[in-house]
């Protein structure tokens, strides 16, 4: 059954060694596996699924598993991120810090495609969500990690909307030799990522302010105590963002698509997807380049004011500095401060915003932004496509939706959209959403302007009476 090498055969795996057995030795009944059964139909007791291994096709060890997979033990195979480590070539293999991230879905959303108004086959979805801490984060948490161990950092330290704080927590746990310290604004995380960062036993701070407090505080932080950064200010984060492009790529078996829509925050991922492409196409790797648009919610529009208003550019590295300078300071005179449901994005100034600026110049990207309302109910129909997401993900979709509409983009061509978090990350606004349940809104999302529409996928509720039971299913 087994090549010389360990491995497996090519004979097809055999279903007709499954079936049903009960559990009760008095019983011990047996079913076909195509009966739909839940329970013995004999003595009502609980059944298993059984196999008769005598018939199955077996490998002759368990190692020879590995040459269906990646190897573990090995980051260069076992990490999604790593497995590119040729396009990363910035640490040694031995110095990688890995959990086995970036092993992520690409697929062909054909049920999400008809909301975002584009054509079968023709939209794609990264769920960046299945990655170990829930997000995208963790490919440059990866990056940074093996950077930090390379230099020989002692402690890591982060700002966080939540996500970057739940992934530097689950390195610094995992690793065992950077303890880690996140600053979060209070009151500002959405709760599967304060849950999680809690979990992992990293020192919290939660500061009076909002994100950009936290990251102003992060950087004086930093060079006062000496602590290794792990925002995306830090270059080698953004290293392992590029991957991210790797893998839609390869989804595509290995084309690149027409457009990679991105929700846009601090900018990490904007700057890491453009710097991927170019990099690749000056390599020739890739013949041409996608157009990059990233998304940002009308609450949190410092990129589009810049780019669609103020018509600011990367200018071949030359930016108008006093003009963002300006900007900001207007902002503040105005009192304006970032509001939006996607708290993962709810940033007033983007760190990477220069970086950013160049992506849009090397792809011929442009910015758009949509509402609170847009984001919730993209939301929930990239749930109802399956996987789901964060509500800064969903912002992607809606993007796409509004910029068809404009028609900047044609139905047939191929959008990849990064879908950045996983959809526990913020399940009360998921609650809020469908329900409307003050509970679940409470105080937190109570001055957000949106309501439940016509998506919103309402529970039915019901007394314990079989009959309205059956109503509910049937009406
Ligand atoms: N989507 C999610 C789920 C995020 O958590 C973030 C950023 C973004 C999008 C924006 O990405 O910064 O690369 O433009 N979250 C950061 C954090 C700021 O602290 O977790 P970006």
């Amino acid at each position: 059954m087994t090549g010389p090498k360990g491995s497996l055969t090519v004979e097809p795996i055999r279903t007709d060694v499954a079936y049903q057995e009960c559990i009760n030795a008095d019983c011990g009944a047996r079913f076909d596996v195509g009966e739909p059964l839940f329970e013995c139909p004999r003595c009502g007791d609980l059944l298993d699924v059984r196999y008769d291994w005598d018939r199955a096709v077996l490998p002759r060890r368990l190692e020879d598993f590995e040459e269906k997979w990646s190897v573990p033990g090995d980051p260069l195979t076992f990490s999604g991120v790593w497995q590119y480590h040729e396009l990363l070539p910035f640490a040694p293999p031995q110095h990688v810090v890995t959990v086995g991230e970036g092993k992520t879905v690409f697929q062909q959303a054909d049920r999400v495609a008809p909301y975002a108004r584009m054509n079968r086959g023709r939209l794609f979805l990264q769920y960046e969500g299945m990655n170990p801490s829930g997000s995208f984060k963790d490919n440059g948490m990866t990056a940074a990690f093996t950077h930090a161990r390379l230099v020989g950092a002692t402690r890591a330290v982060c700002a966080s909307t939540g996500n970057t704080s739940a992934s530097v927590a689950m390195y610094a746990a995992v690793d065992g030799r950077i303890p880690a310290i996140v600053l979060v604004g209070s009151g500002r995380i959405a709760y599967g990522k304060l849950a999680q960062a809690l979990d992992y036993g990293v020192r919290m701070v939660e500061v009076q302010g909002d994100f950009d407090t936290c990251m102003r505080r992060v950087k004086q932080v930093a060079s006062e105590l000496g602590i290794y950064l792990m925002n995306s200010l830090n270059p080698f984060r953004l290293e392992g963002q590029k991957t991210i492009m790797y893998r839609v790529i390869e989804g595509l078996l290995w084309d690149v698509p027409d457009w990679l829509v991105v929700p846009g925050g601090n900018l990490g991922n904007s700057s890491a997807f453009g710097k991927a492409f170019k990099e690749l196409h000056e390599a020739g790797l890739i013949r041409r380049m996608p157009r990059l648009a990233v998304i940002v919610a009308d609450g949190a529009d410092t990129l589009y004011r810049i780019v669609n208003e103020e018509r600011l550019a990367w200018n071949g590295g030359r930016v108008d500095d006093d003009r963002i300078a300006a900007f900001y300071k207007q902002m503040d005179r105005e009192g304006r401060r970032a509001r939006t449901v996607a708290s993962a994005i709810e940033i007033n100034r983007p760190v990477n915003l220069k970086k950013c600026l160049r992506s849009l110049e090397w792809t011929g990207g442009l910015v758009e932004k949509v509402s609170d309302q847009e984001i919730l109910d993209a939301k929930a129909h990239i749930g109802a496509g399956g996987f789901g997401c964060e509500p800064a993900s969903a912002a992607t979709v809606a993007g796409v939706r509004k910029l068809r509409q404009a028609g900047t983009i044609g139905p047939d061509e191929r959008v990849a959209c990064v879908l950045t978090g996983h959809p526990l990350k913020d399940p009360n606004i998921t609650v809020a959403y469908h329900t409307m349940d003050e509970q679940a809104i409470g105080e937190k999302y109570a001055d957000y302007s949106f309501y439940a529409a016509p998506h919103a996928n309402r529970p039915i509720p019901v007394e314990d009476d079989l009959d309205k039971i059956i109503h509910a299913i049937q009406s």
